[in-house]
């Protein structure tokens, strides 16, 4: 008779913690809930494994205890922090999306000076920013483009995650960020320093990083109009819903004839019909229509 192993098989994790699939449904609305993101029935072994550290840390031994912790702590703020570092995703790396940066460059660069010519600046979001490599590209693109000599360029960007912001604002990056780069760029405006390259002053300067919850519209008003939202590959996470909201909301923030940029794989196919799909030579691009009346709203209307 083969009798029960009394010790388990080494392949098993004595220290891993189990999720639930109700303690699953628990946490899953709670992130939703204060981020957007949304994990879906068959994504609860990747919420389990990645917040096993977090839990450990903690020196919490079950989900539901570290739940308890986010919800009714006094440093939830803290771990909610934490928690929001750990579930995004910061993938990222300089000239991601050449195709429509060279659309950018060369077709909508061109009217954006126009416009700036006019209000004396330019107003760029980079939303979703993650470690910086896309506000920097666009800086970059501005400071090569020749029309942008005399107009003032103000490049905000946001994400949810203070880990990735910390980096951005350091502003130093390893090789992998630079897989996508022409060589002129990375010799042109980084230093290197040992295994490492620093981006220089002059492409840190128009950017401004902030730390902000695309999920909280309320806090949308700390921004100032825009002339072109970059979301790009942030919105993939959300569900249709607060993807719906998102867009809404960017439609907002935009000026008249304003850009929105996502990533290739993501459009606005039953978000949004608020927006006009440009053409231009060799790619799309949502623009909201140049006769739409202005969204005024800022906070200083909220003291009136
Ligand atoms: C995959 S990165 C994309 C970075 C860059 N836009 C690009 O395309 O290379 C997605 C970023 O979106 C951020 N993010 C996810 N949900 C967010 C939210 N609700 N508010 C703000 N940022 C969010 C994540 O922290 C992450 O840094």
């Amino acid at each position: 008779m083969i009798g029960l192993a009394r010790t388990a098989p080494t392949w098993i994790n004595m220290n891993h913690i189990q999720l639930t699939d109700a303690m699953f449904r628990v946490l899953r609305d709670f992130i939703y809930d204060i981020s957007g993101i949304f994990f879906a029935e068959d994504q609860k072994a990747i919420l389990e494994s990645r917040l096993q550290q977090n839990i450990k840390k903690r020196q919490l031994t079950n989900f539901g205890d570290y739940y308890y912790y986010l919800k009714y702590d006094r440093n939830k703020e803290e771990e909610i922090g934490l928690l929001i570092d750990t579930i995004t995703i910061h993938e990222t790396y300089f000239f991601r999306e050449k195709k429509q940066l060279d659309t950018f460059m060369d077709e909508v660069m061109p009217e954006l000076a126009e416009r700036g010519r006019k209000n004396g600046r330019i107003r760029i979001w980079s939303a979703g920013c993650a470690t910086g490599e896309e506000p920097y590209t666009l800086a970059m693109l501005f400071l090569e483009h020749h029309d942008f000599r005399d107009i003032n360029v103000e490049i905000y960007a946001t994400d949810i995650s203070r880990a990735a912001l910390a980096i951005a604002r350091r502003g130093v990056y390893r090789e992998s960020s630079f897989r996508a780069i022409d060589p002129y760029f990375q010799k042109t405006y980084f230093t290197k320093e040992e295994t490492e390259f620093r981006i220089m002053d002059k492409i840190k300067q128009p950017v401004v990083f902030l730390h902000l919850n695309l999920y909280e519209k309320e806090r949308w008003g700390l921004l100032p109009e825009m002339d072109a939202i970059f979301c790009r590959n942030v919105i993939i996470y959300f569900d249709a819903a607060s993807k719906k909201r998102s867009i809404n909301a960017f439609f907002q923030k935009l000026q008249p004839g304003g850009f929105l940029l996502l990533g290739h794989s993501e459009s606005l196919l039953a978000l949004s019909t608020d927006f006009v799909l440009r053409h231009f030579k060799h790619d799309l691009l949502y623009q909201k229509p140049p006769d739409v009346k202005p969204n005024y709203f800022n906070l200083s209307d909220m003291n009136k």
